[in-house]
């Protein structure tokens, strides 16, 4: 059997009593059989003072197998209960390379770096040229498959192609389950989601969702959200595009489907703001941020509604620093705010 592991269940944080910006130190281990021929691997995690408090609390198929530090942080995401970590990786453009490209020896160090801080989810698409086959080739050279949470999408204006195009994905990735998979940029969803709900019926796509980007398509989303069982959105926001926070976020919060962010950066333009620009010392001191990377992921990530941001990159000392966000404080509904403001004021 092939041993897919996968983070199946987290135990919230509030059901232990630990205050949200509390230090995580502990990953439990356990793997169990889960539904469908998979060995589930179980991720709980917890505070050193919660430890001996909430070991009774844990699901019986949960158990603190070893102690080590947790360099992140995870949020609960999707209806099932599954759980992601909070900082994926985006693949558009960073990715696509040919395999004989001498740029790809970069490309493993940024998976290298992106695995070794506890990443997971990896987003790409059958529009980012060569960058699914890419993932799906360093990871398998890396021995990743573990570790990682695929996402991709079916992006065809044929609907007959989709199955084809969700077939070769498969290929690409070494994956015969894909996570997750949406309907890239709204394109022909009526068709698209039919194989895609086909597909999770056969159990050869675990969840299915819908994707938009760049504030574009926000009454087709919201109106798909209300009338369509998915199970996640992707979207934009950051700290300059904030409309999703009027009507997407919430609905997806009261609806419960799980909110991955794209295009966290505006592809890199917010950094041309900062330009040779300190951090204000309050985001350091009180944050405990050292980069504008931190910065502004922080910012996305403590929006309630967000479970996951999927910033790209070439470089693996910028996935340190991307993936460093995933640690430590995250700023209260006040300081999101004065962020936001400091940031606009540059
Ligand atoms: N419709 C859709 O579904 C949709 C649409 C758009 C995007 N997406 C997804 O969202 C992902 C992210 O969006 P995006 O590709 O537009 O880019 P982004 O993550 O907003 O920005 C990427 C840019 O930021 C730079 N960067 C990354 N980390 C940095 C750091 N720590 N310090 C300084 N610069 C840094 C990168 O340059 P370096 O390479 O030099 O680090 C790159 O130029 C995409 O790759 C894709 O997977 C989906």
């Amino acid at each position: 059997m092939r041993i897919n592991v996968k983070i199946c269940r987290y135990l919230p944080t509030k059901a232990l009593g630990i205050q949200d910006d509390a230090p995580l130190a502990l990953l439990s281990y356990q793997k169990l059989t889960c539904h469908r021929g998979y060995v589930v691997q179980t991720i709980n995690m917890l505070n050193r003072r919660s430890v001996m408090s909430g070991l009774a609390t844990l699901p019986l198929t949960a158990q603190i197998a070893r102690a080590e530090p947790s360099p992140q942080r995870r949020r609960l995401a999707l209806k099932s209960g599954l759980a992601l970590p909070v900082i994926g990786m985006g693949t558009w453009l960073t990715f696509n390379i040919p395999l004989d490209d001498p740029e790809l020896a970069a490309r493993k160090t940024v998976l290298e770096a992106f695995f070794r801080a506890g990443g997971g989810m990896i987003d790409s698409s059958p529009m980012y040229g060569k960058s699914e086959k890419v993932i799906g080739h360093l990871i398998k050279g890396l021995g990743a498959q573990e570790k990682l949470f695929s996402t991709t999408k079916i992006w065809t204006p044929l609907a007959s192609n989709g199955p084809n195009q969700l077939a070769q994905s498969h290929e690409l990735w070494h994956e015969p389950t894909l996570d997750l998979v949406k309907v890239h940029n709204l394109l022909r969803w009526q068709e698209h989601l039919k194989t895609l709900r086909s597909a999770k019926d056969a159990g050869t796509v675990r969840y299915i969702g819908l994707t938009t980007s760049h504030g574009r398509r926000h009454e087709t989303l919201e109106s798909l959200m209300r009338s369509e069982v998915v199970d996640a959105v992707q979207l934009t926001y950051n700290i300059l595009d904030r409309e999703a926070e009027k009507r997407l976020l919430p609905l997806a919060e009261e609806k419960g489907l799980a909110v991955i962010i794209n295009r966290p950066f505006r592809t890199g333009q917010l950094f041309e703001r900062v330009q040779g620009k300190d951090l204000p010392d309050w985001a350091v001191s009180e944050l405990g941020c050292q980069s504008w990377a931190e910065y502004l992921l922080k910012f996305i990530i403590s929006h309630p509604a967000v479970h996951c941001v999927i910033p790209a990159t070439r470089r693996a000392d910028h996935m340190i620093e991307n993936m460093r966000a995933g640690t430590g404080t995250l700023p209260s509904a006040d300081m999101r705010e004065k962020m936001a403001r400091y940031f606009e004021s540059l």
